[in-house]
């Protein structure tokens, strides 16, 4: 019998990514659904508190379940932009619901060069995750990030939030980020990742860096 995870998100890229991470361990990931309302998302600037509110608030809410051993997952992301001061950050979900991907593009419109690595470091960017799994009642932590940058063009495709318009560095062999300019193993080619398949994202992806983090702190794992 598979173990069973219940992920608090509303999210279906998100859902997806955590379901294919999973699955190959073992895992059923399933969706668990509140009412957004019912969640209340601390102001806080710190993701780790925001996950952490928002797991001890789902609890409550999981189905009966006759299996003592079903898990809670939560999972909040941010985008950090540098020119920016690290915004939109934890304000990433708001901030992309108002003025989206655009918007984000015409704050930056002013980094601009036709030097490609220096329009890398210009615009550099991070996503970051943080995954909350509550097992039995111990809390586990997981942490994650991917760097890379703003693109100037917004490329639709696969992906979801900001995947249009962030572009992650290469990666070298054993999957490290490298830096603006050098070139890795694994890379997009300067193709955001709305522009990849979702096989290649996971390489890279910050959501996938901090559920590795937590399995690998799992007693079982
Ligand atoms: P949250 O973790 O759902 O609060 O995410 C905050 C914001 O960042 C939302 O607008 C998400 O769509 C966006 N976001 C989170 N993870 C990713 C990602 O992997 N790619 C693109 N956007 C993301």
């Amino acid at each position: 019998m598979s173990r069973v995870i219940w992920f608090l998100t509303g999210n279906n890229g998100k859902l997806n990514e955590a379901t294919e991470f999973f699955a190959p361990l073992g895992y059923e990931v399933r969706q668990l659904q509140v009412n957004p309302d019912v969640i209340i998302e601390p102001q806080s600037d710190n993701l780790n508190d925001v996950a952490i509110s928002k797991i001890e608030q789902a609890m409550s809410h999981l189905p009966n379940s006759d299996n003592s051993e079903d898990m809670i997952l939560v999972e909040d992301a941010g985008l950090f932009i540098d020119s920016l001061e690290g915004f939109p950050g934890v304000y990433s979900s708001y901030i992309h619901k108002t003025i989206g991907c655009k918007g984000i593009l015409r704050l930056l419109d002013h980094l601009k060069t036709e030097d490609s690595v220096r329009l890398a470091s210009l615009r550099s960017a991070e996503f970051r995750a943080v995954a909350v799994l509550c097992k039995q009642g111990e809390i586990f932590i997981g942490t994650g990030t991917c760097p890379g940058y703003i693109s100037e063009k917004i490329v639709e495709g696969n992906g979801f939030g900001y995947d249009p318009i962030f572009v992650p560095f290469d990666l070298d062999f054993d999957n490290n980020s490298l830096s603006p300019g050098e070139y890795g193993e694994i890379s997009t080619h300067g193709v955001p990742f709305g522009g990849v398949e979702m096989s290649i994202k996971k390489k890279f992806s910050h959501r996938t860096r901090a559920l590795n983090d937590l399995v690998n702190q799992l007693p079982s794992a």
